[in-house]
């Protein structure tokens, strides 16, 4: 993904095409790894604050609900929600309210987008992480599985606090969105390692706010099942993500 100026970027709004096209590409391969499930429920995080978790997130929901898909995007950032403001929707009543047995009722707003619902995350908790583990939680997902094609859920950083890790035996698996010029190679592989450890899914990464002046077309979009090589590249050190980096098969 590139080229995203402002925070509240939608691509079917944004209609660049080199980023719609890497976004779809992703779609593409993320249907592809997650083919074994009927409803699919495909985290989103990060090693770090602000590489582009939400962003990648809402974009990619958006991806699937524009092709005919019933989509829901989770907002389980409890902390720092975001998603609401993609979609111009309040942030509570949501997940943290439903989780703690403070409502009855499942708060799932539509978007002006068709296919696509959002689930926001709620009134500040002072227990996030207790109420993703709770069996209200895996309740919660198997019954929204019964009525949809995909679920997203946004996520906090996942080396700053357990959020991410205390969902990942609920989900289908995990994405991490990677940031150019800015994700550090050591944090990135801390991040995948947390994920192993709790025997989560890893899926693969988004590679997100790529220099599209600087590649070629077909190099714009990066994402793989078993993507990250980087010793290719000097190694697991602590320099920002740049390109050329692999972190596909081919
Ligand atoms: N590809 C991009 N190009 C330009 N700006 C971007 C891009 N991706 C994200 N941003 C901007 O960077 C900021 C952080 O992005 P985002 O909120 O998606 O990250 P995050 O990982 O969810 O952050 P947090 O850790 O705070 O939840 C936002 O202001 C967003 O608009
Ligand atoms: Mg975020």
């Amino acid at each position: 993904m590139a080229d995203i100026e402002k925070r509240e970027f939608l691509l079917f709004d944004n209609k660049s095409f080199p980023v719609a096209e890497a976004i779809k590409a992703a779609r593409t391969n993320l249907m592809f790894i997650t083919a074994k499930d009927e409803c699919p429920v495909i985290s989103f995080t990060s090693s770090h604050m602000g590489e582009g978790k939400s962003t990648v997130c809402a974009n990619m929901a958006l991806a699937f609900a524009e092709a005919g898909f019933k989509t829901l995007i989770i907002d389980a950032d409890m902390r720092k929600p975001a998603i609401n403001k993609y979609f111009k929707i309040k942030s509570s009543p949501g997940l943290s309210d439903i989780l703690g047995g403070l409502v009855k009722e499942n708060f799932i707003y539509p978007t002006k987008y068709k296919n696509l619902h959002v689930l926001p995350s709620g009134t500040i908790p002072p227990n996030p992480s207790e109420l993703l583990t709770s069996e209200r939680m895996t309740l919660l997902l198997s019954e929204l599985r019964n009525t949809l094609d995909y679920i997203f859920i946004d996520t906090p950083p996942i080396l700053i606090v357990t959020d991410a890790l205390a969902i990942s035996d609920k989900v289908t698996g995990t994405v991490l969105a990677v940031r150019q010029n800015y994700s550090r190679t050591n944090l990135i592989k801390d991040a995948v390692d947390a994920i192993n450890k709790v025997n989560g899914k890893f899926l693969g990464f988004i590679f997100n706010d790529y220099n599209i002046e600087a590649m070629s077309y077909n190099k714009q979009y990066r994402y793989g099942k078993n993507g990250y090589k980087y010793e290719r590249y000097g190694g697991y050190d602590n320099k920002p993500v740049t390109p050329p980096v692999n972190l596909d098969n081919d």
